[in-house]
Parts: C-alpha cells; structure tokens; sequence
C-alpha cells in the first residue's frame, strides 16, 4: 500500500475558528476525517500531522523519504517565507502536492509567493477542505 505524509503548518490547529470567512468552517480534525476516508479509496495510508514549529516539519520532511511514497503540504504562512522547508522537500526527491485552502494568489501581495511551490509537483488553492482531496488523489496519480 502506498503511503501519504500529509503536514500542516502554523496556525492550522486553529481551523473551525480562525477567520472562517476565509478558511471555511471546518476544524483540521474534519479534514483529517475527511482525508482518511479519500485514502481509503485510493487504496492508500496517511499519517496527517501538524506543527507550529519550522524545525520540527523539516525533520518530518526529512525523514519521509523510504517512508512515505508522497508528501501532501499546507505549509501555511511557512509556505512564504521558508527556505528551508523548501530545500527540505527538494532534498527528499519525492512526489510534492502544495495545498492552500484559501486562494492565496487573490489575497495579500505578500501571500503570492511561496518558496515552497519551488519544490511541490503541483500546487492546489482556493478550494477549502476539497482541495486536501484533491491532492491526494494528484499525489495517488503519481503511483500508477
Ligand atoms: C494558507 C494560506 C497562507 O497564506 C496562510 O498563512 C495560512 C493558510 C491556506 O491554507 O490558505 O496560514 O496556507
């Protein structure tokens, strides 16, 4: 069976609360729910994760590769202004999907780029918890 490392970066522990006319109203749990049932039929596994802490999701990056066979990211505020999250995925070699629930490319300028879409295969935005079960089958499409 295929294996899915899905992370979340800062502040997403605070979905269902945290501004939802932007985020929507689900809460991260909800879309783990959500995502665990999409992997079951893509015939794949997740470990769904989050942190607040830069270090820590580099060296979950890091230590995905011969674990995981894709990586599925919402590197949030991360996402524009990490480096090293960036050069971490880069040096894993795996399948990357970069999420973003909200639209970033219609928000703040600051929020148009990400370092990280630097590393990804393919980046998902704007379409809320839909968009985690999107790139989890963009992530599937890359074991057939
Ligand atoms: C986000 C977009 C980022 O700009 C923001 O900092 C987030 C969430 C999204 O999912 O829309 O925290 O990654």
């Amino acid at each position: 069976m295929h294996r899915i490392l899905v992370i979340n970066g800062p502040n997403l522990n605070m979905l269902g609360t945290r501004q939802p006319e932007i985020y929507g109203a689900d809460t991260l749990a909800d879309i783990e729910a959500a995502c665990r049932e999409k992997a079951v039929g893509l015939n794949a596994e997740i470990e769904f994760c989050q942190s607040n802490y830069e270090g820590e999701i580099v060296t979950w990056i890091q230590q995905a590769r011969g674990n995981f066979d894709a990586i599925v990211i919402n590197p949030a505020a991360y996402s524009h202004t990490s480096v090293a999250i960036m050069d971490a995925l880069l040096a894993v070699d795996l399948p990357v999907i970069e999420v973003h629930l909200s639209n970033i490319h219609r928000r703040d300028e600051f929020r148009h780029l990400s370092y990280v879409s630097k590393a990804a295969s393919g980046v998902i935005c704007g379409f809320g918890k839909q968009g985690y079960l999107l790139a989890l089958e963009a992530a599937a499409s890359f074991f057939r």
